[in-house]
């Protein structure tokens, strides 16, 4: 009995002292570092700050990651652009409320930056993943000195805003790394960029390669994949200090994020704890109208057509040869074209609205008063409601060709197409005219048919008087009959 409890009070003890250091540091002060080999953890326990080398590099870096994941995923990195080919790394922060990196020399390799003097500055690993510098015991984010989720890496995680702060005129966004070896900035980005009407794009070493579409209120009207749903929700928000969107999930156990790949594309992963691996549940390159403008100026994409693109009604293809050749991207023109004071639009439905870039916006103009100030500016081409929620409201409207614009299967707001009145006048005299069309088809099949009938009965009435009466010359008439009754039949075919 005694030798029993000999042997377990010190591990006891030790245990003890591994969950009390383990759970009680998620702060650093200006007395305190940490060092490569240790780590500091949030409250909760759900992330780890500290040095870690990636995939099959010998580099260090200082870094966030998942505590509870059994596959190491990284989702922030200090010194992306300068690693520590060492383990001489150390964290501090200064007495000004700067975290400073430096390496076996003491030289700095990374710090962070203040926005203003410190007094008694604190480092803390929030429950959210964010690193945040801050008063000692002010708890306000808003007030805080840095913050890592203002320095994104290449991953997005909950409550973490991406967009412009427009008093600082500070962007945030995410890059991907240049490999799994090397966190360094690869050339994809996915950015909230804030022109037009903001939307998100993902670029390839400045080149656009997606586009989500504007905010309609509910959710980016080009992924229509983010609809509401039981695991995350997007908040977009457009006002005078700042423009974001960020998600949050409903679950705060769930880990979750998005990442931005070398690959081009931005993936949504949630972790599952059965299978011990991240679920992909949402990829950005579903198909090939994803690709942005793929189908040039005023040119439509739709998947289920072969090819995919085409010109929106009453465009035609800029370079016919070009566009046989599915060579799309000199795009489509109108075959009529506008008329400034005589002009009228057209209605266009469940469609990727077009790229925002030089659009104009009022949130509180209705759709009538947003058309007359489409038709009143020679230059406006294009008109929407902003926001698709209760029957539609505000106004959005484009100045410029149409671009990027795809046939989607979910209901956005519709979108009225400015054409010069003759195409209108084309378009609906074209549809009447079909149907005039067919009334006539329906009389003269009608027509024809009562005649054969008529001829057929005729026919019979008229064989059987001559039979009746016995004549030799019946055979050679009956025969001329016969031969002629197809005719009107023959007729009645073709026409219909
Ligand atoms: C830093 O934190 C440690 C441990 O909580 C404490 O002993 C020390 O006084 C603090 N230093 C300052 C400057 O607040
Ligand atoms: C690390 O890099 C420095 C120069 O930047 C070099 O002097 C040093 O030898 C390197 N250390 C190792 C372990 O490679
Ligand atoms: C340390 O300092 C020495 C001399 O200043 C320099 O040659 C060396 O590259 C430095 N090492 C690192 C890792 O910065
Ligand atoms: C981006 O980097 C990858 C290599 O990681 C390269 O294959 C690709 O061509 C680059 N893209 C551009 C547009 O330069
Ligand atoms: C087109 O513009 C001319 C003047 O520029 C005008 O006389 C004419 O009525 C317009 N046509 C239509 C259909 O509005
Ligand atoms: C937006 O529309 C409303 C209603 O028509 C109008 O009162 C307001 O001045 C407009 N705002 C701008 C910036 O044009
Ligand atoms: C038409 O709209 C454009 C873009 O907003 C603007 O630059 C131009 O001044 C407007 N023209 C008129 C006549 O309102």
């Amino acid at each position: 009995m005694r030798t029993t409890m000999d042997r377990i009070a010190p591990i006891f003890l030790f245990l003890l002292l591994i969950i009390d250091t383990s759970t009680a540091i998620d702060t650093i002060n200006t007395t305190q570092s940490i060092r490569d080999g240790e780590t500091i953890l949030s409250a909760n326990g759900a992330y780890e700050l500290g040095f870690f080398s990636p995939g099959n590099s010998a580099n260090r870096y200082l870094g966030i990651w998942y505590t509870k994941i059994s596959v190491m995923t990284v989702v922030w990195v200090a010194n992306r652009e300068t690693p520590l080919n060492d383990s001489s790394g150390v964290l501090r922060l200064t007495e000004q409320g700067i975290l400073v990196l430096s390496n076996r020399n003491g030289s700095k390799v990374w710090s962070s930056d203040s926005s203003r003097p410190a007094t008694n500055p604190a480092a803390q690993l929030l429950d959210s993943g964010n690193l945040a510098v801050k008063e000692e015991g002010d708890d306000n984010l808003e007030s805080s000195l840095w913050q890592s989720f203002e320095h994104p890496a290449d991953t997005l995680l909950p409550e973490m805003k991406l967009g412009r702060n427009r008093i600082t005129g500070m962007d945030s966004y995410i890059t991907s790394w240049k490999s799994p070896d090397d966190p360094s900035r690869g050339n994809v980005s996915e950015i909230l960029v804030p022109y037009g009407y903001p939307e998100i794009i993902v670029v390839e070493n400045s080149i656009v390669k997606h586009r989500s579409g504007p905010w309609n209120g509910l959710r980016f009207s080009g992924m229509p994949q983010s609809k509401p749903n039981p695991k995350y929700s997007i908040e977009f928000v457009f006002n005078e200090k700042e423009i974001f969107y960020r998600y949050h999930v409903l679950s705060q156990s769930m880990p979750w994020r998005v990442t931005v790949t070398q690959g081009g594309d931005v993936q949504r992963f949630t972790w599952i704890e059965q299978t011990r691996s991240w679920l992909l549940y949402l990829t950005l390159n579903t198909d090939n109208c994803e690709r942005y403008a793929l189908c040039g100026a005023n040119g439509i994409c739709s998947i289920n057509s072969s090819p995919m693109c085409g010109c929106l009604n009453g465009f035609v293809p800029k370079v016919q040869s070009e566009w046989e050749l599915t060579d799309w991207s000199s795009g489509c023109v109108r075959r009529t074209p506008l008329n400034c004071s005589g002009d009228g639009f057209q209605k266009v439905s469940a469609v990727k609205l077009p790229q925002t870039k030089t659009s104009w916006f009022n949130r509180s103009m209705n759709l009538e008063e947003c058309k007359n100030t489409c038709l009143n500016n020679c230059s406006c081409t294009a008109y929407s409601n902003l926001d698709i929620r209760d029957g539609g409201s505000g106004c959005l409207l484009w100045f410029d060709d149409l671009l990027d614009v795809r046939i989607l299967v979910e209901n956005e707001p519709d979108i009225y197409i400015r054409m010069a009145a003759s195409e209108l006048d084309n378009g609906y005299g074209a549809k009447i005219e079909t149907k005039a069309n067919e009334k006539k088809r329906i009389i003269l099949s009608v027509v024809l048919s009562t005649g054969i009938l008529f001829l057929g009965l005729a026919l019979v009435f008229y064989v059987w008087k001559r039979h009746q009466m016995k004549n030799s010359m019946l055979h050679s008439h009956h025969e001329i009959l016969t031969s002629s009754m197809p005719l009107p039949l023959c007729f009645h075919i073709v026409l219909i």
